[in-house]
């Protein structure tokens, strides 16, 4: 493609991405297909000639948005709710523009330095006290795989040297996200090893639990040396005690990564700094901006206080990977998994210095307040149960009745194809989140979110 036909096309897609991000609340949020109808649609093989830019790009308003599940409408509030802000699309235009690869520093000056940057601002944002060393990962999961190898490099040295494993165990709450026992699971630890903390009645990890299982797994023989916990559980956004298991982590020896992938953000607003009140005993921490950083995906940022466990855990150079300047420059491939590395750092910039930490607190308010008032006007109908306190912006209710009822609710609304929420189980019940968490979103958005809701409710037939 010549600069000709580039800067043509290009203003083309940039219109067109206008448009949507201006008009999103214009399209169903779930797409009404079946799974294999877009496959069905498109060649089963690839073209042997080359095909014009005008066919691809109708082929991707023909067939693939249609296809879509549209994560910026401002009334998804199923899941995390996430933000593909007009800045962050800019940056990773630009990002792809550059395509560079941030192994090392000599590969990427400006994404390894801004990476270094961002994260040191972030950092102090969230209200950490310098110390940590972070790096931007694609995600929270791989954060917590990242987490673990680094741990069982402490931990268990000797395996590396070819010794037979310590019998390790990892510990997290009933209401971790599964990404952890999956961690465990990739780095080799048993699965049979990993032990579900029960939680109190607000989900939260019990630390007399955590001992107790610690205790009982040291007194036979095991090698306790992993503990996750949660800021923001994924079910219900509940806030483990981190200081009191740090306590106990300190005493047995333990590795205390903190998962706050969703509820980290939400300390950039001060009132909200108790989401990580403990966090300076813990080895490691997943804040991830994709998720309520208003940070297009893909962006999950890994902190710990144990850099040099983590550059043992993961530097393996060979030779034609070596530089003049590695004694004085951060080698990102030294401290993680994949060597090719995204310029991640650029959108998160562009999101810090765009919206400023006021703008981001500002944002995270609303979306508390918003959640808080959905509950109260759920209590007050009387019609709906909140399962778990509403902490941050995340609204998990109940109708009052079956979970047949609740079933039929949850479709009815999803189905209006304006509002989409997401389900779980909790205690044996079937129970609907409403997660609020884009920028776009608006208290107006809330209140059609809250009138689809009973409309919904309205609709069910009869109890029997
Ligand atoms: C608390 C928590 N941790 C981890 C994850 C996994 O995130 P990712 O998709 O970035 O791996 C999620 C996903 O929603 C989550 O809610």
């Amino acid at each position: 493609m010549d600069a000709e036909e580039f800067r043509r096309f290009g203003h083309e897609v940039i219109d067109w991405i206008a448009d949507y991000l201006a008009n999103v609340r214009d399209y169903r949020i779930l797409p009404k297909i079946a799974p294999g109808d877009l496959v069905k649609k498109l060649p089963a093989s690839g073209p042997e000639q080359g095909e014009p830019m005008e066919a691809i790009l109708r082929d991707f308003r023909g067939l693939i948005l249609p296809a879509s599940t549209h994560w910026n409408h401002p009334r998804f509030c199923g899941y995390f709710s996430i933000t593909g802000s007009a800045e962050g699309v800019l940056a990773e235009a630009l990002a792809a523009a550059l395509n560079m690869n941030g192994m090392l520093w000599q590969s990427s000056p400006a994404g390894t330095e801004l990476e270094q940057v961002t994260l040191d601002w972030l950092r102090q944002w969230l209200g950490l006290k310098p110390g940590w060393f972070g790096l931007i990962l694609d995600t929270a999961s791989v954060g917590a795989l990242h987490a673990m190898a680094a741990a069982r490099e402490a931990a268990d040295p000797g395996a590396r040297a070819g010794q037979t494993p310590l019998p390790l165990t990892v510990y997290a709450s009933e209401q971790a996200h599964s990404s952890i026992e999956k961690a465990a699971v990739t780095a080799g630890i048993a699965q049979t090893h990993v032990r579900k903390i029960p939680v109190d009645a607000e989900f939260q990890m019990i630390p007399e639990e955590l001992e107790r299982v610690i205790e009982r797994d040291a007194a036979e023989g095991l090698r306790p040396f992993f503990v996750a916990a949660t800021a923001g559980t994924t079910s219900v956004a509940s806030i483990d005690p981190i200081g009191p298991i740090g306590e106990i982590a300190a005493r047995y020896g333990l590795w205390l990564h903190v998962d706050a992938a969703y509820g980290g953000s939400a300390a950039v607003a001060e009132e909200f700094r108790f989401v990580l009140d403990g966090v300076e005993t813990a080895h490691s921490l997943v804040v991830s901006p994709q998720k309520w950083l208003f940070t297009p995906m893909d962006c999950s940022v890994f902190y710990t206080r144990r850099r040099e466990v983590l550059r043992r855990a993961f530097t393996l150079a060979p030779e034609y990977l070596r530089t003049d300047e590695d004694s004085r420059a951060v080698n990102f491939m030294d401290y993680c998994l994949p060597l090719g590395r995204r310029f991640r750092a650029l959108k998160l910039w562009f999101l810090m210095r765009r919206l400023g930490r006021e703008g981001v607190a500002e944002l995270i308010r609303n979306h508390v307040s918003w959640a808080k008032w959905l509950a109260r006007q759920m209590k007050e109908d009387g019609r709906f149960e909140i399962v778990a306190p509403v902490r941050l912006s995340l609204v998990c209710f109940r109708y009052r009745g079956s979970d047949e009822q609740n079933r039929r609710l949850f479709k009815a609304v999803n189905d209006s194809g304006d509002v989409f929420l997401s389900h779980n189980v909790l205690n044996g019940r079937f129970v609907i989140r409403c997660a609020i968490g884009n920028a776009k979103t608006t208290k107006e958005d809330v209140e059609t979110t809250w009138r689809r809701i009973r409309e919904a409710a309205e609709s069910l037939p009869a109890r029997g």
